[in-house]
């Protein structure tokens, strides 16, 4: 298991012109994401869109098929491909950061968010939808509170955390706006 200190990235080789959503299934990376570019003026991808994309198969069906090591090698694949861009919003599956390289690369290529929220209101929020093959267990409460435990470590990598339990996607677009515009002014 990896941890903030061992990525070591020197102010110097970041790329701040893009901001990185990462967090658990349900946090609202996506919808927070694609209004977040909107309100900036920037692109929005969504690795999980890439995958889904380059693969002509739903993400269940990459599970279901070939297991789930092999998406995250697909997930590492792309990581490796949006590193390269600029003035981008990239929003992340949950799962991203598990491998330690996609972390140390998302980081270097702009500012992290982690959203989070709490288990009940992950649940609220995912359940109704069958599109992620984790979550579709016995009892998913608790399976999710376990995933949110193991990853914990790893989300707490992102340069800033915001809880989104209780916010509506204007408030954590507004959050992150006023976060990265004090980094970039201070930072340029
Ligand atoms: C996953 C999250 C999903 C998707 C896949 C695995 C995870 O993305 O990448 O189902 O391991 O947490 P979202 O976080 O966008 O739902």
């Amino acid at each position: 298991m990896y941890q903030k200190s061992d990525l070591q990235i020197k102010s110097m080789e970041r790329n701040i012109s893009n901001i990185v959503l990462v967090g658990f299934m349900g946090t609202g990376k996506t919808s927070v994401g694609i209004k977040l570019a909107e309100t900036l003026g920037m692109n929005f991808i969504d690795t999980d869109d890439i995958i889904e994309k380059d693969c002509k198969m739903s993400i269940s069906d990459i599970f279901a098929l070939y297991g789930e090591e092999h998406f995250r090698d697909l997930e590492s694949a792309v990581v490796e491909k949006v590193c390269n861009l600029n003035r981008y919003v990239i929003a992340t599956g949950g799962g991203i950061v598990k491998r330690e390289m996609n972390v140390k690369r998302l980081k270097a290529t702009g500012m992290m968010f982690c959203l989070s929220a709490s288990p009940e209101i992950i649940l609220q929020r995912t359940s109704g939808y069958n599109h992620r093959p984790l979550l579709q267990v016995e009892n998913p409460i608790s399976h999710i509170k376990r995933m949110l435990n193991e990853r914990q470590p790893f989300y707490a990598c992102a340069d800033y955390s915001i809880d989104t339990s209780d916010l509506n996607v204007d408030q954590v677009v507004e959050k992150i706006i006023s976060i990265f515009s004090l980094y970039k002014a201070r930072n340029i």
